[in-house]
């Protein structure tokens, strides 16, 4: 059902540094910054050949995660996004399956412009998994 890795998200607590790191350390091509306060994060990407990096830092109250970072302050992967070609049927078959969906079950529009759901890390080997709709 999953298909290709879309990317890997990082939180970082401090999105400029962090841009630094990639941009001038590593060589690599980091893209503008962009908040996205729906999902409480200030976001950049990093295009890679075979996928993408999001360098993810907290926006706003209640920033989703602010409590990963207080646990690792240093930053580190906050989660994986696989794509899916339909987003609704994979969100049924996982229900079905017993695992468990976030929020309120209903996709929302995430940082690319497509249908994202994020599944719970207990069922997935401690690893928060986002689903995209290809
Ligand atoms: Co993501």
């Amino acid at each position: 059902m999953i298909g290709r890795l879309n990317h890997v998200a990082i939180a970082v607590p401090d999105l400029e540094a962090a841009t630094v790191t990639y941009r001038d350390t590593l060589g690599a091509k980091v893209s503008q910054r962009q908040e996205e306060p729906d999902h409480g994060v200030t976001v950049v990407f990093i295009e890679l050949p075979n996928t993408k990096i999001e360098l993810l830092e907290p926006l706003g109250e209640g920033s989703p995660i602010q409590a990963f970072l207080d646990r690792s302050p240093a930053g580190g992967i906050h989660h994986v996004c696989y794509e899916v070609d339909d987003i609704l049927a994979a969100r049924d078959r996982l229900k079905e399956q017993g695992a468990r969906v976030l929020g309120d079950g209903e996709p929302k529009i995430g940082a690319h412009g497509k249908p994202v759901l994020f599944l719970h890390p207990k069922d997935f080997n401690g690893t928060l998994v986002e689903l995209e709709q290809a």
